[in-house]
């Protein structure tokens, strides 16, 4: 698929169905918040329809005419309105919200159409009907948060099958060496890369080892049953006084409902499934348990060297495993699945040094603060990155089994205070080398 106009048309297509699939239930299903963290799934609907109009059949100009009167769409305004209020707001019924992403859509599809008509390039406009698609997947991603919380017999059924896992990787590493490589992405190698992700430039990164795969729930349980909770020795200052804040003492959904040893999320009582890949811990969490065990959690550059880098023919990757797009046989993606592969599942998926499930499963918590690459320049949305920079953000990088596989790259970068723990996060360990 060479034409870029028929890879939008197959990228938007594919984030509908989502957000279609995932607010197709009744009206009181998506007027339901259940937490302040996160919005009603009617509002997610809207809002989705909302920044399509005003990004693509607006290009961002705010002060034009969208297709809604201007008290109804500032209902749908991510930073004038918190998400914990949301609920309470005169929201767009579904059947208007979605009637409305259809108006939209339909639009937007003309325009696509046209694009590059007169040049034969799609250039700037592909670009921002790409960071569209790219918000829609984000979304889905968090309705996928809210309807993991949401109690009563589960609405999405039980996940679509998974590739079994290989016994002896979980708690093994590999040598990443001392050398330069190129960190970051440029338009023209990645016409789709958001401007956090920009420009490529080498930077210098000492030798390290990196987990293979990510930290189990087996490994994570061994670390609570040994009292980690308890002892101080692991938690940073700010780590325990959270911890001992909130109550924390294993990760989210474990024994919720069920008995111990149990995880209830979606709906659904399981045994903690121990080779699946730890989810829902803060970033405190995953700072204790590295200490615990004896390492530290990878800086983002790290992550992005292992994942990315071949040292043999000394370039990037578009992928880990190679150039070609993310499949069912290399990542788990797209959300069907509802959880992580066990660990080892994805061996066609490792990096050119030999890591394993980088990109979806869980987002991997970074050491790194949120900072911009030097010669950062905001897109056409330029409060997607900027505000946050220099905030109390901590990294995560490679995607979770929730994001769309249009949307995940190496170079992605995604944020989230320390004490958050409703995203589908997970550890992977890093030593100095
Ligand atoms: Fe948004």
């Amino acid at each position: 698929m060479t034409d870029p106009r028929e890879v939008l048309v197959r990228d938007l297509t594919a984030a509908r169905e989502r957000t279609l699939l995932l607010t197709d239930h009744d009206e009181p299903e998506l007027l339901r918040q259940h937490t302040p963290l996160l919005s009603p799934l009617v509002w997610d609907l809207a809002h989705i329809g909302q920044q399509e109009d005003l990004w693509l059949l607006r290009r961002g100009d705010a002060t034009r005419p969208g297709l809604l009167p201007p008290d109804v769409e500032a209902l749908y305004d991510a930073f004038t309105q918190p998400r914990a209020v949301r609920a309470q707001l005169p929201l767009l019924p579904p059947v208007e919200a979605r009637a409305y992403c259809r108006e939209v859509r339909g639009r937007v599809l003309d325009r696509v159409e046209r694009l590059g008509q007169d040049t034969g390039e799609a250039g700037d406009d592909a670009f921002e009907v790409a960071m569209v698609v790219s918000h829609e997947q984000q979304h889905d991603e968090t309705m996928l948060q809210a309807l993991a919380l949401r109690a009563g017999p589960p609405l999405l059924g039980a996940g679509a099958p998974l590739p079994p896992g290989r016994p002896g990787v979980a708690g093994t590493s590999v040598a990443v060496p001392a050398g330069e490589f190129v960190l970051g992405v440029d338009g023209a190698a990645e016409p789709f890369s958001l401007d956090n992700e920009r420009p490529a430039h080498v930077v210098d990164v000492p030798a390290f080892r990196i987990g293979r795969v990510p930290v189990t729930n087996g490994e994570y349980a061994a670390f609570v049953a040994d009292g980690g909770y308890r002892d101080d020795r692991w938690w940073s200052a700010r780590g325990r006084a959270h911890r001992d804040e909130a109550g924390l003492t294993a990760p989210m959904y474990w024994g919720a409902g069920g008995p111990a040893g149990t995880r209830t999320r979606f709906g659904v009582v399981e045994e903690l499934p121990r080779d699946e890949p730890v989810q829902h811990v803060t970033w405190f969490e995953a700072e204790a348990y590295a200490a615990w065990a004896g390492a530290r959690l990878p800086s983002e550059v790290e992550w992005e060297k292992a994942a990315a880098w071949d040292p043999a023919l000394r370039r990037r990757r578009r992928f880990p495993w190679g150039d070609t797009e993310p499949t069912a046989a290399l990542a788990n993606l797209d959300g069907a699945a509802l959880r992580p592969a066990p660990v080892g599942a994805y061996p066609a998926g490792a990096s050119a040094y030999g890591v394993e499930q980088l990109m979806g499963d869980v987002w991997e918590w970074t050491s790194s603060d949120l900072t911009p690459w030097p010669g950062f320049r905001p897109m056409l949305y330029a409060d997607y990155s900027a505000p946050f920079f220099g905030g109390d953000y901590k990294v995560l990088r490679g995607g979770s089994w929730a994001v769309g596989a249009s949307i995940l790259r190496p170079s992605f970068r995604n944020w989230d205070h320390p004490i958050r723990r409703q995203v589908f996060s997970g550890i992977r360990l890093a030593w100095d080398g």
